[in-house]
């Protein structure tokens, strides 16, 4: 029987309550496709960190490095500075792995849960290719005259051919796996200059996929056309500070981030996947929260690990609950995180059972 191996970080917030739902669904498909899932859960997160000034120690770094894939559930916390964890784990792990595509698909499951008048899921099926290791993200930054009224604070965006011709490849290359064949490319060149790197690159590029439909937007019309005619998006590819302010656009277009999920991607090698939501402390613990995103990010988890049919028919299962209401939108306190995964459970074991 093929086992993964996969490391586990709950994390914190509410990171626990909805990785548990995430892996409870993970383990009912392991069971029905016939693989298995062998996991190593690491507790690393604020409340660790706080008992043992220990962020993410090499030790176990290294140990991470070797599984087949690293589910993570959400990190932050206020009691700690800002940044501290968030750079300390999902940051190394961004940067250290190189998983430099970060994939955020934003579909709407049901009418319902769409804030935008009129828009139906055949209206809002993208997917967001996020670069993932480099920009602002990544630039070096300091503060010089610091606390004076004389202060200057600087961070550099950083872009390397390297860097953003890869992403941009990968784009291409999905784009060319779904039906419509479109590739848009998100930046801000006529302000940000550097960013013209993208634009040569994506002409570049662009000649080695003659089949692709290529088009591009300004990240600022891009979100006035996210609320306006999300249809006009297929596939789009952007940078990584842009990318991540527009794919919370986006989870809120799909109904909101207790359904978006991520895949964190060096393909090919150990790759992270986690929720995009964050992890709401003052949620935490109180099983309110929608663990839609998180079962989803461990559907993305088993596609990367082969396990496509497992992860389509989890998929089929939360777009089928929502779509039939059986399964309400976050937040309306029609069910506790618990009983959504349980849902899930039972719908998936119904649905293997009718088929054999
Ligand atoms: C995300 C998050 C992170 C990011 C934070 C936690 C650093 O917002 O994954 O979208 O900005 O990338
Ligand atoms: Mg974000």
């Amino acid at each position: 029987m093929i086992e993964h191996q996969i490391a586990v970080i709950a994390g914190d917030g509410i990171g626990p309550e909805v990785t548990r739902e995430a892996l409870k669904v993970v383990d009912a498909a392991a069971e029905i496709w016939g693989f298995r899932v062998r996991r190593t859960e690491y507790p690393f997160g604020t409340e660790h960190y706080l008992a043992t000034k220990e962020i993410f120690p090499d030790a176990a770094f290294s140990e991470v490095k070797q599984k087949d894939a690293i589910y993570l559930g959400a990190i932050g916390d206020p009691r700690v500075p800002v940044g501290l964890i968030e750079y300390g784990i999902i940051a190394k792990c961004r940067f250290d792995l190189d998983l430099y595509v970060n994939l955020r698909p934003i579909k709407l499951y049901d009418e319902s849960l769409c804030p935008l008048k009129d828009k139906k899921p055949e209206h809002v099926d993208m997917v967001i290719v996020r670069e993932n290791t480099e920009d602002a993200y990544s630039g070096s930054h300091g503060f010089t005259h610091k606390g004076h009224d004389t202060e200057v604070a600087v961070q550099t965006m950083v872009y390397t051919r390297h860097g953003v011709e890869r992403v941009i490849r990968y784009g291409f290359e999905l784009a060319r796996k779904r039906p419509r064949k479109q590739l848009t490319l998100i930046d801000k060149a006529n302000a940000v200059r550097a960013q013209d790197l993208w634009t040569r690159t994506f002409a570049d590029v662009a000649k080695e996929f003659p089949d692709i439909k290529t088009d591009h937007a300004y990240i600022d019309a891009a979100c006035m056309w996210m609320v306006k005619n999300p249809e006009w998006f297929d596939v789009a590819v952007t940078t990584n500070l842009f990318g991540d302010i527009i794919t919370d656009l986006g989870a809120m277009v799909q109904g909101g981030m207790g359904i978006a999920a991520s895949g964190n991607l060096n393909p090919g090698k150990v790759s992270l996947f986690e929720p995009i939501h964050g992890s709401a402390p003052k949620y935490a613990g109180k099983n309110v929260s929608s663990p839609v995103a998180a079962i989803l990010a461990g559907a993305m988890m088993l596609d990367y690990l082969g396990q496509k049919a497992a992860s389509v028919a989890i998929e089929n299962v939360v777009a089928d609950l929502l779509r039939t209401r059986r399964l309400k939108g976050v937040h309306t306190g029609a069910h506790n995180t618990q009983e959504v995964g349980d849902m899930v459970v039972a719908e998936l074991r119904q649905r293997a059972a009718a088929t054999v």
